[in-house]
């Protein structure tokens, strides 16, 4: 009884000062918008607290050296400027990666405006920073839904030519309205994100070309699998400090995102479940050496639970109602709706916030499941994201993506379009270098062998 109410003491001050903060913060981000307004003719922005820029800029500078490829198409772009006055509005994670691409746009010659792309994803210091840098930002950690919202609306205001997209939250408010005549196309940076806008071309809907970013092979074969991979590991312990070794951890889903993530827990020690609804991703987990079961099964045998499907509703609450005491359960998917978090709220008595980023729900059984990051994306949500060697890749992508599509918008009909090849490549070789790896050329009389078919046993 005491310690209950010890208990509601503390999430009743802890309330108070939640509220007080977050009137400040509005007071400080009103004041900061009128202080842009009047200061910089060129910039507005909207963030948690200008004076983190300092700091900000500083982990912009540790990603650059980390971003050699980046950093090699950026110099080449700066001279030439080949986006000189091109609007451009991103609705990106803003971490310092993201960063060091908004530079790049930049130095470009691009217009930028930029939201965040997910509530819980935004590196403080980064967004200040860039504020400073006179990119128009609107993003903080923590948004509410209507900020997330509302920040989207102001990063369209400047009337943008190109859209840069991670989600398609940005191509689907614009399609959600009346045409732009102004927009001339835009890239796609997520697996969750090009499946909505093929659905869009499908339907006929699809007012603009777009690159699917996703696509190339220097983005899924590596930010998808090792990026995500080493990220998601990366946001479990930091959310849980949680001994891995020996723990039963459920992935759902053997894609890109899934097998990256098996992989890693299962290199650290981890037994590894996997669930699927596709057999020949099932198969492959299985000859990957993981046991494969339905989550039913799964269940009841999982220490950590990570969903990696882009669907909804993989874990339901049948299921967690079925899980172990102690259970942790987390997503690593674009979008917060593959755990059913609102039945959980239903049947779970008040969430208790054991740690950052951790919340115990307490089961009508008695048994407690800590979810964690509020079922957000848990790599962007507890952790960083992707570190920014693998960052490296998919952002050449994404700002040679944008060129292309702006470079060849006579030409592009309103379709999903893949990566050209010769601009993936130059990526990977790029990168190749960067590293100081040379690979070796087909010879000639190879080459001719490869194009005959006359040629036998
Ligand atoms: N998506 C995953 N990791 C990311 C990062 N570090 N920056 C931007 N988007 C990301």
């Amino acid at each position: 009884m005491e310690e209950k109410r010890e208990n509601a003491l503390e999430m009743g001050k802890e309330k108070k000062a939640q509220d007080k903060e977050s009137a400040e913060e509005k007071g400080r981000r009103a004041v900061i918008l009128l202080f842009t307004r009047i200061s910089f003719v060129d910039a507005m922005y909207d963030v948690k607290d200008i004076k983190l820029a300092e700091q900000g800029k500083l982990q912009l500078g540790w990603a650059e050296m980390h971003m050699p490829a980046l950093m090699v198409v950026r110099s080449e772009l700066e001279k030439s400027k080949p986006l000189k006055g091109v609007k451009v509005s991103a609705c990106l994670h803003v971490t310092k990666e993201t960063g060091v691409l908004m530079r790049t746009l930049k130095a470009a010659g691009a217009i930028v405006s930029i939201a965040a792309a997910n509530p819980l994803s935004t590196q403080d210091d980064v967004a200040a920073a860039l504020a400073s840098e006179g990119i128009n930002i609107f993003a903080w950690k923590d948004e509410t839904q209507k900020e997330y919202d509302e920040n989207i609306e102001k990063a369209l205001k400047n009337g943008p030519q190109v859209i840069m997209d991670d989600g398609s939250d940005l191509h689907a408010t614009l399609h959600k309205r009346k045409k732009d005549p102004r927009i001339i196309g835009g890239t796609e940076e997520t697996t969750t994100g090009v499946i909505r806008l093929r659905a869009m071309e499908k339907e006929k809907v699809l007012r603009y070309p777009v690159v699917a970013v996703n696509n190339a092979s220097t983005k899924y074969l590596f930010d998808n699998r090792y990026g995500t991979g080493q990220s998601t590991v990366d946001g479990v312990i930091r959310a849980t400090n949680i001994f891995i070794p020996g723990k039963v951890v459920v992935v759902a889903g053997y894609g890109w995102v899934g097998r990256g993530v098996a992989m890693r827990f299962h290199g650290m020690g981890a037994r590894i479940v996997v669930t699927e609804v596709d057999p020949f991703k099932a198969l492959e987990a299985v000859h990957d050496s993981f046991e494969v079961m339905k989550m039913e099964q799964a269940a009841k045998v999982g220490d950590i639970f990570v969903t990696a499907t882009g669907d909804l509703n993989v874990i339901r609450v049948e299921h967690m109602r079925s899980m172990k005491d102690g259970a942790i359960v987390s997503n690593t998917g674009h979008f917060d709706v593959e755990i059913d978090v609102t039945g959980l709220r239903k049947i779970a008595k008040e969430p208790k916030r054991i740690r950052e980023h951790m919340q115990e729900y307490k089961m009508p059984n008695g048994n407690r499941i800590y979810l964690l990051a509020e079922g957000r994306i848990v790599n962007l949500g507890a952790a960083e994201g992707h570190p920014s060697e693998v960052m490296d890749l998919s952002f050449c992508n994404q700002v040679l993506s944008a060129l292309y599509v702006y470079e060849n918008r006579k030409d592009l009909q309103n379709k999903v379009y893949s990566i050209p090849k010769e601009i993936d490549e130059r990526i990977a070789y790029l990168k190749l270098k960067s590293m100081n790896i040379g690979i070796d050329k087909l010879t000639q009389e190879q080459k001719d062998y490869l194009s005959q078919w006359s040629h036998g046993t």
